[in-house]
């Protein structure tokens, strides 16, 4: 998924044609999702560039707020950071203290703010606790023809997939929970 030791020097794996495709599915969720390791090591926008279509919600899981709030990702539209240890209103972020902050807690809390589809990208570390959890309805794999020696690799969902599609130089792997 990503290089050792966070480095995100040549980080993309994925073949770029693929990109209008992803910021596709992005368009069809109200929410996209990644982790405070994610914005601070690949400074990401997480909006709809490449395909037609609104920006989803941004929202960043970082209980302990280590992520980077300098990053682009909160120079522009709505970001929900989801934390354990403030409550604020800023511009373009709002900071939302969850106590017992878990990922069924905050898809309650997003429940409730009439947030129902969130598409999730990761890292590693949110996917995996969201695959524990057994807290998703569908994943995606978007594999590459390319291979790195060395990396972090993707969580392991653990059942076989039910569709794999050759896209551009890429494949792509559905799968269902059991
Ligand atoms: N290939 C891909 O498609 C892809 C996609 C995304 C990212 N990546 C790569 O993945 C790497 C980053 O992944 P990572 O695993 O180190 O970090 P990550 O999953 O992006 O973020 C980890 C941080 O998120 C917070 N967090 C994680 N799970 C949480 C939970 N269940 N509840 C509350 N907070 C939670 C914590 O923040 P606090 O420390 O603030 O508590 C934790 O330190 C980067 O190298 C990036 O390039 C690759």
């Amino acid at each position: 998924m990503a290089r050792a030791n966070g480095d995100s020097s040549h980080a993309k794996i994925s073949d770029p044609k693929n990109d209008s495709f992803v910021h596709q599915l992005r368009a069809t969720h109200q929410a996209i999702l990644v982790g405070a390791g994610t914005v601070n090591a690949d400074n990401p926008s997480l909006d709809v560039r490449y395909a037609n279509g609104s920006n989803p919600i941004k929202i960043v899981l970082s209980a302990m707020l280590s992520v980077d709030v300098t990053k682009k990702l909160f120079k522009e539209g709505k970001t929900l950071v989801y934390n354990q240890l403030k409550s604020e209103v800023t511009e373009y972020v709002e900071f939302i203290k969850l106590e017992n902050l878990t990922n069924l807690t905050m898809l309650q809390d997003l429940a409730a703010r009439d947030i129902h589809s969130v598409l999730i990208e990761g890292g590693p570390s949110v996917l995996g606790s969201f695959i524990k959890d057994k807290l998703w309805d569908e994943a995606l794999i978007l594999k590459s023809s390319k291979e790195w020696s060395e990396g972090i690799k993707a969580p392991w969902l653990g059942i076989p997939r039910y569709e794999e599609i050759v896209s551009n130089s890429d494949t792509l792997n559905y799968f269902k929970p059991a």
